[in-house]
């Protein structure tokens, strides 16, 4: 390391510090990412003695915290470029570190190109996770190509073994966790379709094959971005480990132009001790404090109506089902697709944001007057980044959608990408916006996104491959607008349900939508998936009928109203078809629900698991809830208690609704008597109250 003086920065959190170093020839070595050094401490790390060189294997591979295309780098770099003379290299020297409290910049200089980049590191007082971006100024005549550019490379220490934790899905299927050992070489995820995917989320946690749900140091990144995105993590032969994450995907370019200057979206690592738990706990707490625009508020009990309806809208049918959600206890109606222009299936009439004169020959007001006079507030569906080709709007523009000469529309859904990385484009999207939430009086947005991209074009542009962080740019730009316009209203992020979540889309959105898939069953797994990384106060959850329209499975009331329970509870099914002891059964857990609802949305959350019983914990102040779901029990098998988390030894806890009194010391040592019914499809939801 250093043989001049030594240049070297600890980023300290409260209980942990990241350590980068340069060694002589400006380069940025991650040091240490664990627990929290003194700077003396910090300082010996440059005594230990460097790694072997192994130059014809790793070189100096997964082992730079700012990893650019340059010698010695055959792994993957975090940072690409490629100047207008076909030079891809990047010989980048040090000029100057800026210290704020909070924040370190390190900045570098590539001379001869006059191309200016800065690492920038950034915490805060109440929690361990450390946010990152890359800025880059071009002081040149001509523009530069950003092939890569991440928003961080995190280097992770040397470990006994690596075990990566990620979470991939489909349709219907979304954030599946999986942990696997990780493989020698590179290993990528991301997304090439415009948004963030259901396939894979932007998080990943990486521990070395032996941390449990409650013990053990885990290493975790996040990617605040919702268009396409790419992680990498790499190990070398020689057992070095790097996780680079960033914006956009192979082989899409950003273009710099002369004087211009580029900065990427935050990526957030936090290293924890404690297990999973803690790792979850800390994005939870970092989401709470400091990404959401509203954390500190309550998110209502919804009503939405697309699996009652679908696309067989009108204003009465909507103001009967309002009646009976008001009369669960439903505190927000939503009125889903099919309300505007010709869009009586999904053929036709996206990009037509007026409401349908047959459906509602008065506008929205009467039904909206109707809501809020049943004392909801009123919600309502739009998928504005969309066009059907049999639409007015499309009729007017065929030229607004992404295309390419010579090549064919692919549609998808009936539907086509509007270009909002085009300035006229995104100024009618938000106009459209702000006349509809101007016109009407909406409490609430379900904003959606309901395909992919395909044949990705900007005939005409300058850089056409500017369209896919354009896109994401300005959808950012018109949500941001639109919530300055309008700032009562709440929004949600839909796109097929768990397409677009991540932490780039919930710094202005205030729930998700998490999946289309409303069978209780499955959710365990989705919800389970999704907690790894977002909190419960954003995790939208329904309860529908049974049979589940989706997956024809019968599941019975309870369960599916606790399965949804461990979220932001909602009602999504056809009110109209329950039989009047469902509704009152549903009214009760509403109320139920409205108890735990503080604990659950701003609560600490645990999963638990004993036999065949799954769970989630919450703890908040003194008060905990706890969700428990057994689909079935093998015969004679009965269910072991559920073992609690953080509660205080010494307390007593009372069990709402019963006399059961339970002693804090023995829920945490032998756990919580559940009592379920032996029936499959059994399920609890419990609330204890510290006593004094
Ligand atoms: C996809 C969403 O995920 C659904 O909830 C529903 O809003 C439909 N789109 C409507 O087209």
């Amino acid at each position: 390391m250093p043989k001049r003086e030594p240049r070297i920065w600890t980023v300290d959190t409260p209980n942990t510090s990241y350590v980068v170093a340069l060694d002589d020839e400006d380069r940025l070595h991650g040091l240490h990412w664990g627990p929290a050094l003194t700077t003396e401490q910090a300082a010996s790390l440059l005594d230990l003695p460097a790694p072997a060189p192994r130059p014809a294997t790793d070189g100096l591979d997964a082992r730079l915290d700012l990893s650019p295309g340059s010698a010695l780098r055959w792994g993957q770099n975090g940072l690409q470029v490629r100047f207008a003379d076909g030079t891809r290299d990047l010989e980048l020297r040090f000029t100057h570190a800026e210290t704020e409290e909070r924040r370190l910049r390190l900045q570098f200089e590539d001379p001869h190109y006059r191309l200016d980049i800065a690492v920038e590191y950034t915490t805060r007082p109440d929690t361990d996770v450390i946010e990152r971006r890359l800025s880059v100024r071009n002081r040149k005549t001509e523009p530069v190509e950003l092939v890569r550019a991440d928003s961080a490379t995190w280097v992770l220490p040397r470990l006994e073994g690596y075990r990566l934790s990620r979470l991939h899905g489909e349709w219907g299927a979304e954030t599946q966790l999986t942990r696997n050992e990780l493989a020698y070489g590179e290993t990528h995820f991301g997304s090439r379709r415009g948004l963030t995917s259901h396939q894979a989320n932007p998080w990943l946690a990486l521990d070395d094959g032996t941390a449990t749900e409650h013990t053990g140091p885990v290493w975790s990144t996040t990617l605040a971005w919702s268009g396409t995105w790419r992680i990498g993590v790499e190990r070398t032969v020689a057992d070095r480990v790097a996780v680079s994450a960033g914006a956009g995907h192979d082989p899409v370019a950003i273009t710099v132009g002369p004087g211009e200057s580029w900065q990427s979206p935050l990526s957030s690592g936090v290293y924890t001790e404690g297990g999973f738990a803690a790792s979850a706990d800390a994005w939870h707490q970092y989401a709470l404090a400091h990404v959401l625009p509203h954390p500190e508020e309550l998110r209502p009990v919804l009503y939405n109506s697309w699996e009652a309806t679908e696309f067989d809208i009108d204003a009465d049918r909507q103001a009967a089902l309002a009646d009976k959600a008001a009369a669960m206890g439903c505190e927000l109606f939503v009125m889903d697709d099919g309300w505007f222009g010709a869009r009586t299936h999904d053929g036709a009439g996206l990009g037509d944001w007026t409401p349908n004169p047959d459906r509602f020959p008065k506008g929205l007001g009467p039904l909206i007057e109707h809501v809020h006079g049943l004392g909801m507030r009123f919600g309502i569906w739009v998928e504005p980044e969309m066009v059907n080709p049999d639409s007015d709007l499309y009729r007017a523009h065929p030229d607004w959608v992404y295309h390419q000469p010579h090549r064919r529309r692919t549609e998808m859904r009936n539907q086509l990408v509007l270009n909002i990385a085009r300035t006229d484009v995104r100024a009618w999207m938000e106009d459209r916006l702000d006349r509809l939430l101007t016109e009407n009086e909406i409490d609430f947005v379900k904003w959606d996104m309901n395909r992919s991209f395909t044949e990705a074009g900007w005939p005409g542009a300058e850089h056409p491959d500017d369209l896919w962080e354009g896109h994401t740019r300005n959808l950012y730009r018109v949500i941001d607008a639109i919530r300055e316009k309008h700032p009562h209203v709440r929004i949600e992020s839909c796109a097929s349900g768990g397409g677009r979540v991540d932490f780039g889309i919930l710094g202005r959105t205030d729930q998700v939508w998490t999946s289309d898939n409303t069978d209780a069953v499955d959710r365990i797994d989705i919800q389970e998936g999704f907690a790894q990384v977002y909190p419960a106060r954003v995790m939208g959850t329904w309860v529908t009928d049974s049979p589940n329209p989706f997956t024809r499975r019968e599941v019975p009331l309870d369960f599916r109203f606790h399965v949804a329970m461990a979220g932001v509870l909602a009602v999504g099914g056809d009110l109209e078809a329950w039989s009047e002891s469902e509704l009152e059964r549903g009214a009760e857990l509403v109320a139920a629900y409205k108890e735990v609802r503080p604990t659950v949305q701003h609560g600490r959350r645990t999963t638990l698991r004993a036999g065949e019983v799954r769970g989630a914990q919450f703890r908040l102040g003194d008060e905990v809830a706890v969700l428990a779901w057994r689909r079935g029990r093998s015969f004679g098998h009965d269910d072991p208690p559920l073992r609690l988390h953080g509660l205080d030894p010494a307390a007593r806890y009372r069990e709402a609704g019963t006399d059961r009194v339970h002693h804090g010391a023995v829920l945490a040592a032998h756990g919580l008597h559940l009592r379920l019914a032996p029936d499959d499809y059994a399920s609890a939801a419990i609330r204890l109250v510290k006593e004094d």
